[in-house]
């Protein structure tokens, strides 16, 4: 059973986000959408809003859920069974980082693999961050987000504007 995770902070989740579950979900035989709360972190989205952002999404998916963790995300993968973690990749910048979580998680738990995912080349710009400025502006932003989830982050967006 290959067992994966895509954790992220997913604030909030877009369409690049929904094409990597997509194709993770058609490689691995079930995957969690995990958030990863750090109450120390100040996020726009609050997890409650997240996880029911990643619930939506995961009904186009049979074997996606969605959950919420805090602490050490390997600890977490171990008490879930999980064997695998997805992580998407999309410029340069991100490799450093990703590296270095990627080796820190290794050496915690050497059974566990990291698997890097490539996104869309249409894709590689959308970032949550990008969305929440365009949003928060009254611009467009209904084509980098999941359609079944749009309205919501749409409206919640545009009434902190
Ligand atoms: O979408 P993000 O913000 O890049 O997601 C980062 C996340 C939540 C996956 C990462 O910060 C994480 O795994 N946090 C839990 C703490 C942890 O296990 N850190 C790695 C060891 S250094």
């Amino acid at each position: 059973m290959k067992k994966a995770i895509f954790p992220g902070s997913f604030d909030p989740f877009t369409i690049g986000h929904y094409d990597i579950l997509k194709r993770a979900a058609g490689i691995f035989d079930h995957i969690v959408v995990a958030i990863g709360n750090n109450p120390r972190k100040i996020t726009f989205f609050s997890a409650a809003e997240r996880r029911q952002h990643i619930e939506t999404v995961c009904r186009d998916f049979p074997n996606a859920e969605a959950a919420v963790f805090e602490g050490l995300l390997i600890n977490y993968v171990k008490k879930e069974n999980i064997n695998i973690i997805v992580r998407g990749l999309r410029v340069f910048s991100d490799f450093e980082y990703e590296l270095q979580i990627g080796l820190a998680n290794k050496d915690i738990c050497d059974t566990i693999e990291t698997v890097f995912m490539l996104p869309r080349p249409d894709h590689i710009f959308i970032s949550s961050s990008m969305v929440k400025e365009i949003g928060k502006f009254g611009g467009e932003i209904s084509k980098y987000l999941p359609q079944t989830i749009y309205t919501d982050i749409a409206r919640r967006l545009q009434a902190d504007a």
